[in-house]
Order: C-alpha cells, then structure tokens, then sequence
C-alpha cells in the first residue's frame, strides 16, 4: 500500500471512529437541537467514508469497514460514554474535531494523492472547520 492509499485508509478509519463519538454524543445529550445538528455532522462523516471508501476501491485497495482497533480520537465513544452534562461532552467532541481538523489539513497537503482526491478532502477539511467551530459556539453558550 502507497503512501497516498495509507493517507485515505488512516482518514477513513478516523471518519468511523468520530461517527462512534458522535453517536455516542446524541444519545447522552440534554439538549435536543444540538444532538439534530450532530445528527447532521455525522451525515458528513458517512459521506467522507462513502467518498474515501470508493477511491481506496478505484486503486485496487480493500475498503475500510470501521474504526482502527487502537481508535485515533483520545475522546472517543468509549470517553463520551462516561461524561456527565452537554458542556462536557461538547468539550470532548471539540477536542475530537481538532483531530480530524488537523488530520485533513495534514492530508489535503499530501502530493501522495490525486488532484481529485485533494479537491474532494479539501472540502472534508471545511466540513471538519465548520464543525468545530460550530460546537465551539453551542459550547460557549452553555
Ligand atoms: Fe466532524
């Protein structure tokens, strides 16, 4: 496996361990509207391992099926199930969306990958900064 298939691998499994996170999140959260709008982050993140999983297929490599076993986030699903109150599972789920925020960052720099494989993870990129940025909000509020 290439450098920039190790890159789409690594992302992919990192977009499957935030949609545990997230799942775990909407379960726990008081507030309703704010588990919706995770609902609807989370819809990004299937998207990104849909769009991730087919170009991973397009260079004959195996698909991504779920998390790695060692999980990248330091708040993951196994952290949020044990926070107590909306202020700190947003906390942690900040603190996840820095990860990703950095890890497609990183990615969308990578001469590894194709000029249509950048175009599609430089808008991943945006999706992560706007949900950081939008739970940095609710957070702040609360
Ligand atoms: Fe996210």
């Amino acid at each position: 496996m290439d450098k920039g298939a190790t890159t789409l691998k690594k992302l992919c499994e990192l977009d499957f361990d935030a949609i545990e996170a997230y799942e775990e999140a909407m379960q726990r959260l008081e507030d309703k509207d704010i588990a919706d709008k995770l609902a609807e982050f989370r819809s990004d993140h299937m998207t990104h391992t849909d769009t991730l999983n087919k170009f991973l297929k397009a260079r004959g490599e195996d698909v991504v099926e779920g998390p790695d076993s060692k999980r990248v986030l330091t708040e993951g699903k196994v952290v949020i199930a044990d926070l107590l109150g909306d202020k700190a599972i947003l906390k942690a789920m900040i603190a996840n969306e820095k990860v990703t925020v950095k890890a497609y960052k990183e990615a969308s720099d990578n001469d590894a990958l194709s000029p249509d494989e950048k175009t599609e993870i430089a808008s991943f990129y945006e999706d992560e900064q706007r949900h950081h940025d939008w739970i940095k909000t609710q957070s702040e509020k609360l």
